[in-house]
Formats: structure tokens, C-alpha cells, sequence
């Protein structure tokens, strides 16, 4: 196999983003999609809710956008709102062609229409969804057309380490002009060339101990964009999900907000509901508040977990809607038919990321960002419910036509130097990494968590700083390996995250601090931004 591959397109990642996106050139130009690990391995795959749209008569365009910007507490930017939510209707059609299978339900007309759940935030059911699996409905479904689409080349197990940049070799105008990828079946670093390269690389819930997203999630997409001079945006706002399942062997899962939209109730370990004493929404409050309360409540009482309650429910209608996880937690011993399951908030969306227009494109000329790794402007300080898969949808669509209006102009890709290998070895002590990636998500968990203040996100800076440095020290002499192109990502992630939680002075959406517990809007209604050059 050659070292050097040339495509229109390079997308990085296989989500629900990239696969859109890769669906919509495919006709017109040569496509290859990359993931890191199995094709299908992605947040997207976990997906339990739903996508939200207007699908229901009773529904407005208006109704959604005005929920979506209350969730997202003041800065959520109502032009890309707007973008996104008058396309909602259009995406889950073409979802449903692509042959997504939809939970439908009859109308009052005896015809069917999909069944709409509801979430947090919601005014009213808005969510599509196939039981409690949509993102696996989705994920297979799409990924399927991508495998018998003649335009698109699939490869998994490549790990893209860095954007190229014509910058970095020298060359002016800067612009991107591929990546260098490790070919983890191979065991070599290839360099893949393209006039248009696209971010699709997800979240980065792994920077925390605790979270629902899998492992592929460690934010590689945003490290590449900021060390390729991208500006990268609202990364305070990590948002933590009030429900993963409590148990020691349950890694990651998740048991989904539409539990709660469907009756399901919070209470302490005592059985008692606490939610009223938070909100006057209780539990369909949005996610922030739900996790905060959860928060306090566990410190308080000094508990393990809270508990959500489904079982006043019947019994088939608990099977029938939430099969997945009737199924899991019967894994582990707890019928949510007859008792109340066992949960604790998780780190789950990043609402930050590259900062992107409603097209896909990044401040780099060549690199666009979609999907959960990306800042449009939609969430604002706090997403809500099941508007990222809509969010996802939309911008594979938006940013396909952009790049589609633009190849006509599209410039030669020069020669590109191959990865240099020569001043590196093997590494000596994997243990550095294994231990460094257990500090790192155990210290941003503990100091930059749900509930903050100035005091231990200065001491999540300087740890992360010598961090940064070692781990620097480590990828500069010896041969990557994709943990290490991992930790090397999520250690600039975590400090992006403090940057930007220390620049925050007040409490809003998902950021709270002790020390600035209240709104701000004279001086921080406003996006936090970070540009190369601001801090070494
Ligand atoms: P992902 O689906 O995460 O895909 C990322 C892809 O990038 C993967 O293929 C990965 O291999 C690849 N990748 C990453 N780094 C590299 C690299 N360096 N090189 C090569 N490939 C790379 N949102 C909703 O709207 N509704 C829901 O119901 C919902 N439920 C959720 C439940 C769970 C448990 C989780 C974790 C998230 C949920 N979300 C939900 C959020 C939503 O699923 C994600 O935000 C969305 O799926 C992100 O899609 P994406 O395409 O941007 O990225
Ligand atoms: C869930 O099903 O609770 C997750 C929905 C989301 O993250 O949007």
C-alpha cells in the first residue's frame, strides 16, 4: 500500500456528521471517510433520546427555536438557531429514505406518523426516535449506504494525528491541505492529501473520569484544529447528563433523559422526590439544572447515587419503549419494572469546539468542523436535549453544499513532505501515559466539574501546564502510538476547558462557580473565544 493517498475530501470521522456529509458528495467527488477504531464506534452509535424537529401539526419552527435559546441561557446565536431548525423536517425525511426505522404510532386519523417523545427543555414531544436505540438506528443505517456507495472509500483504525497546513511547510496563503494519519493496522503514519479536509471527530467526554460518551471520545478534532491555528470557542460549557447508571461494572451507560419525559421520577437513597425543590419544570427541568441538583443533593446526604423511578409505570409500556435499557439493567440485576435504578450525572456533550459558520467552515481556508465538534452557535451555555444529532444532520447537509459551491475554485495540493520518523524511537515506559491519563481525568473531574471555583480551576492549570509539558517531551522522541496521539489531545483539550472556565467570571448554563454565582450580562453575554497565541 502507498504511503500518500489523494482524495477531494478527506473526512475524519464516521458519525452521524461525517457519514451526512460523506452521503452528500459522494455523487461528485472522491470521498474518504477515516475513524479511529470500528467504523461505527462513535458517540453517535450511543445515542438513546432521539433528534429533535417539527414534526407534529400542533409544533412551531418558532416553538423549538424559542426553547433552544432558553436552554442555551443567552447565548445561543438566533441566526444559526434558526438554520437549524427550519432544517429539522427536511433531515429526518431524508433520514427516513436513507430507511432509518423510526418508532412510528398511529393518528387520530388511523394513518402513522413517527412517535414523538419528550425531553428536558422541551416545551412539547418533539423528539423522533426508534425506541430508545435512534443512534444506533441511525449509525448502522447510514454507515450501510456508506459501504455501497462507489464515491466513498472507508477506512477504519487510521487515527489522524495532525492537519496538514501549507503554513507548516512554509507556504503562504495558509490553508489546509490534509493530515498525517496513523494506520493502526499497518503501524505507519500515511499522509493523506485533499484540497478539503472535514472535522467529524465528536466530543471529548473522556477528558473526565466519569462519562457516557466511549472511548473514542477524546476531542482529537479539536487539539488538531487549535494546534492548526484555529479559533475555538465556549469550552467551559461541558454538559453533564443527571442520568448514567451507577454500577461498578456499568462503564459509560447511559439511561436517556425521554425516561423522565415518559413519568420517570428522581429520588434520594430515602425514596423521597427532590426535584421540586429546584425547579418548578422538576424533572424535565434542563439538563444543567437536573445535574446540579443531583450534585447537591449527593454532597449533601453524602450518597453514592440518586435514583430514577419508572416502575409506577405498566410494566409492557416500560419494556416496550425502553427495551435497551430494561435489557442492560437487568445485566446487572435491577428490574426498572419493579425498582427504582441506581444513577449519577456523567460528563456527556461538549457544547464548545471549533469555532465554525453555519456552513461548516473553520477560521483555517480548506478545514470545516461539523458535528459535535464544532461551535456554530446553536447550544449556546447549555444544548438541549436531542438537538446534536439535529445539529449533525444539518451541518453534513450545509457543509457539503459549501464545499460543492467552492471546488470550482478549489487549488492544487502541493507535495507534502512524509512523516518523519528519523529522530524518534520506540517508547521506554508506556506506564508514563497509562498514569498520566488517569491523573489528567481524575483531577478535571474533581476541579472542573459541575460545580466550580477560581481556586481549583488554578490548580487544574498548573497541573495540566506540567502535564502538557511532559507529555510534549514524550511525543517529541518517541514513536506515536494512538494512546499517546490521544493524551497529547485531551491534555490541550483540558486546557482549553480551564482557559475558558477562567475567563468566565459569573454562573450561566452549564458553567457555575462559587465564586460568581450570578448571571452577568453587562460584561459576559458573549461567546468565550480563544485564538492561537493567546497562552503558550
Ligand atoms: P461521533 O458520532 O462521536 O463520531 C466521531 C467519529 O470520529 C468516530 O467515527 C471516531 O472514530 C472518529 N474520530 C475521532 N477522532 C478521530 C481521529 N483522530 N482520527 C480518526 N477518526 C477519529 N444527541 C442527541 O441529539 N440525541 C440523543 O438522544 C443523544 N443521546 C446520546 C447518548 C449518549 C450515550 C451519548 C454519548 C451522546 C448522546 N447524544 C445525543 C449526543 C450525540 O450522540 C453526539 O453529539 C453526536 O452523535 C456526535 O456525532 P458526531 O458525528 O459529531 O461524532
Ligand atoms: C438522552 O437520551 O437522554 C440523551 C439525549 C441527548 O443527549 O440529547
Amino acid at each position: 500500500m502507498p504511503h500518500q493517498h489523494d482524495f477531494d475530501v478527506l473526512v475524519i470521522g464516521s458519525g452521524a456528521a461525517g457519514l451526512s456529509l460523506a452521503l452528500a458528495l459522494g455523487d461528485a467527488m472522491r470521498v474518504c471517510v477515516i475513524a479511529k477504531g470500528d467504523l461505527a464506534e462513535s458517540n453517535t452509535l450511543y445515542a438513546q433520546g432521539g433528534v429533535s424537529a417539527v414534526m407534529d401539526a400542533g409544533d412551531t419552527v418558532e416553538s423549538h427555536i424559542e426553547d433552544t435559546l432558553r436552554a442555551g441561557a443567552g447565548l445561543c446565536h438566533r441566526d444559526v438557531v434558526e438554520h437549524m431548525v427550519r432544517h429539522g423536517r427536511d433531515r429526518i425525511e431524508w433520514l427516513m429514505a436513507q430507511g432509518v426505522p423510526f418508532t412510528m404510532a398511529p393518528t387520530a386519523s388511523g394513518e402513522s406518523a413517527v412517535h414523538l417523545t419528550q425531553e428536558g427543555g422541551h416545551s412539547r414531544r418533539r423528539v423522533v426516535h426508534a425506541d430508545d436505540a435512534t443512534g444506533q438506528a441511525i449509525e448502522t443505517t447510514l454507515l450501510e449506504r456508506a459501504r455501497r456507495h462507489p464515491g466513498i472509500d472507508l477506512r477504519e483504525h487510521h487515527i489522524a494525528i495532525d492537519i496538514i497546513t501549507l503554513g507548516k511547510l512554509g507556504s503562504t496563503p495558509d490553508r489546509s491541505v490534509g493530515a498525517y494519519v496513523l494506520n493502526r493496522h499497518e503501524h505507519r503514519v500515511e499522509t493523506f492529501r485533499a484540497p478539503y479536509c472535514v472535522l467529524a471527530t465528536g466530543g471529548a467526554g473522556k477528558v473526565y473520569l466519569y462519562t457516557s460518551n466511549p472511548d473514542v471520545a477524546t476531542g482529537d478534532g479539536i487539539a488538531m484544529a487549535w494546534r492548526a491555528g484555529c479559533a475555538i470557542a465556549n469550552m467551559e460549557f461541558v454538559q453533564f447528563h443527571p442520568t448514567c447508571l451507577y454500577h461498578p461494572k456499568a462503564k459509560s451507560f447511559l439511561v436517556t433523559e425521554a425516561l423522565r419525559g415518559e413519568g420517570g421520577l428522581l429520588r434520594l437513597p430515602n425514596g423521597e422526590p427532590f426535584m421540586h425543590r429546584f425547579d418548578d419544570r422538576l424533572e424535565l427541568a434542563p439538563r444543567d439544572i437536573v445535574a446540579r441538583a443531583i450534585d447537591f443533593e449527593m454532597k449533601r446526604l453524602g450518597a453514592d447515587c440518586v435514583y430514577l423511578d419508572i416502575s409506577h409505570r405498566p410494566a409492557d409500556f416500560i419494556r416496550s419503549h425502553f427495551p435497551t435499557i430494561y435489557q442492560k439493567c437487568l445485566e446487572f440485576g435491577i428490574d426498572i419494572t419493579r425498582e427504582p435504578i441506581p444513577v449519577v450525572p456523567a460528563a456527556h456533550y461538549f457544547c464548545g469546539g471549533v469555532v465554525t459558520d453555519t456552513a461548516g467552515r473553520t477560521s483555517l481556508p480548506g478545514l470545516f468542523a461539523i458535528g459535535e465538534v464544532g461551535c456554530t452557535g446553536l447550544h449556546g451555555a447549555n444544548r438541549m436535549a436531542s438537538n446534536s444529532l439535529l445539529e449533525c444532520l444539518v451541518m453534513g447537509q450545509s457543509a457539503a453544499d459549501a464545499i460543492l459551491a467552492q471546488r470550482g475554485e478549489t487549488l492544487p495540493v502541493p507535495e507534502i513532505p512524509p512523516w518523519d520518523e528519523s529522530q524518534v524511537t520506540d517508547a521506554d515506559e508506556e506506564v508514563v501515559v497509562a498514569h498520566n491519563w488517569d491523573e489528567l481525568r481524575r483531577f478535571m473531574w474533581d476541579y472542573v466539574g459541575i460545580v466550580r471555583t477560581t481556586k481549583r480551576l488554578e490548580r487544574a492549570r498548573r497541573r495540566v501546564h506540567l502535564l502538557r509539558n511532559e507529555i510534549g517531551e514524550f511525543y517529541a522522541n518517541f514513536r506515536v502510538t494512538s494512546d499517546l496521539i490521544e493524551l497529547r489531545n485531551l491534555v490541550q483539550v483540558a486546557e482549553l476547558v480551564i482557559r475558558c472556565a477562567l475567563k468566565r467570571k459569573e454562573s450561566r448554563g452549564l458553567h457555575f462557580t462559587l465564586d460568581y454565582p450570578d448571571t452577568d450580562d453587562r460584561s459576559h453575554r458573549r461567546d468565550t473565544i480563544l485564538r492561537a497565541g493567546d497562552f503558550g
